[in-house]
């Protein structure tokens, strides 16, 4: 019998086909119970569900189906080749925000058209990489950050596609304040009142071309009324823009941020969603992109832990695990919640503060936490990792990167090897060249 499970809703008797459910009383993954990966491959490690990945990717391509569309997963979430492969294979595009990424895309089959550039801070070697690559477009963040892509492109003999990132400047409710980025102020995009000039600029030089208008307004977002109060205001500003004459814009970038759930929150509706955006977006004959990455693989990931130590100290349980803040960051710098059970059956019940072995008084994954009866050896199973998981790990106290496994159906491979200490020091000189000029 399968119960418990990723999915809110599916709980209880219901067999699932995909995601994590318990078999025999052992937490699975798909058909592979986490037991065996941890006993073959060892802790900590990632694990991802392609079921769940492929999943979220077709409800999301689906409900926006009433618009032209395109959905650009972005890799800054989880840029492990075996997803963005398997992204890939579905259709999506991507989103990249650095060179490095860019590179990863490239790799993982992405061809240019694919691929759409973004990022506050691009180095000029990265917009010439994006030109070079023949991205789709560029979403720039500055008037300075145009006229260095019109001589870039100049020198290419190209002309560079722009999409002007817009700061709409509507509120959002993010879980943190470290995730909104729309809010008047905000370090990102262009502010709502300059944008005309800047796309007045982009028409006018002669090696930049006008073709998008985005935004991205936060991450983890449940209310869909800010989402579409932005996009309310880009279609204003699109009206503008053709006032002026302007008549190359083809995309309406708007940007990722659904919210996905980590405890019992309800994620948002996307048929309603879509729902809201087809009166403001079909009258604009516009291509929307959205560049959403938690949704897509947020809920697919799972991290296996081990207990070493369990202790009590000052009146309180710890469980000390070996992983921490180095593997799974989001508890200590965001406040962030993810759920946490044993592998094995779980039985009885206690109250812990879940910790890992950095030295650092903030290294903890779980405060205070409810949870069945744990001890040393147990395994563990913290939820939710796919998005923001590995691609925030640390080697903080020379801490090698766990291992990313993939499963499908009743298989599961490595799909990065655990960091090595070697892998630590490669790049370490021990005889550094001494330089006086
Ligand atoms: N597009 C842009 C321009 C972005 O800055 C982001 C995320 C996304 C798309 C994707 O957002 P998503 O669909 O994943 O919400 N490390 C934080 C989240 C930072 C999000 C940064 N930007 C966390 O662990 O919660």
């Amino acid at each position: 019998m399968r119960s418990g499970g990723n999915e809110r809703g599916d709980v209880g008797e219901v067999v699932l086909t995909t995601g994590y459910a318990r078999v025999d009383g052992t937490l699975s993954c798909e058909g592979v119970p986490l037991d065996r990966i941890a006993g073959q491959v060892g802790t900590p490690t990632y694990v991802y569900s392609a079921a769940m990945v492929r999943d979220r990717y077709a409800r999301l391509d689906d409900a926006l189906a009433p618009l032209p569309h395109r959905v650009h997963y972005t890799l800054k979430a989880n840029s492990n080749a075996a997803i963005l492969r398997l992204l890939h294979e579905l259709g999506a595009g991507v989103d990249v925000v650095s060179g490095g990424e860019l590179f990863r895309a490239a790799r993982a089959g992405f061809r240019g058209a694919d691929i759409v550039f973004g990022g506050v801070g691009k180095s000029e070697v990265e917009l010439a990489a994006a030109l070079d690559a023949g991205v789709l477009l560029v979403n720039v963040e500055s008037e300075a950050e145009v006229r260095t892509l019109d001589r870039l492109a100049r020198a290419r003999g190209v002309v560079a596609p722009i999409g002007v990132r817009v700061n709409p400047e509507v509120t959002v409710d993010s879980s943190h304040r470290y995730i909104k980025t729309g809010e008047k102020g905000a370090k990102f995009g262009i502010p709502f009142d300059e944008v005309l000039a800047v796309a007045q600029l982009v028409s006018d030089l002669e090696h930049t071309t006008l073709i998008g208008l985005d935004m991205h307004i936060g991450s983890q977002l449940f209310r869909l009324d800010p989402y579409l109060d932005g996009v309310e205001r880009l279609v204003g500003l699109l009206r503008q823009i053709r006032g002026a004459g302007i008549e190359t814009v083809r995309y309406l970038d708007i940007g990722g941020g659904l919210g996905v759930s980590y405890d019992d929150e309800e994620s948002p509706d996307l048929r309603r969603f879509v729902h809201g955006l087809v009166p403001l977006v079909q009258p604009t004959g516009l291509t929307l992109l959205m560049e959403p990455g938690r949704f897509i693989v947020g809920n697919s990931g799972m991290l296996l832990t081990r207990v070493l130590y369990r202790k009590h100290s000052g009146g309180r349980d710890f469980l000390v695990t070996d992983a921490g803040m180095t593997e799974l960051i989001r508890p200590s710098h965001y406040d962030a919640y993810h759920r946490i059970e044993p592998v094995a059956s779980p039985t009885g019940s206690m109250k812990a503060d879940v910790v890992g072995p950095v030295c650092e008084s903030g290294d903890f994954l779980a405060l205070d936490r409810e949870m069945p009866e744990v001890n040393a050896g147990d395994l563990l199973a913290v939820h939710d990792v796919g998005a923001y998981g590995y691609v925030m790990a640390s080697n903080y106290n020379t801490r090698p990167r766990g291992a990313e496994v993939l499963v499908d159906g009743d298989r599961f491979a490595v799909v990065t090897a655990r960091e090595s200490y070697d892998d630590l020091v490669r790049l370490e000189l021990d005889h550094p060249e001494w330089r006086t000029s």
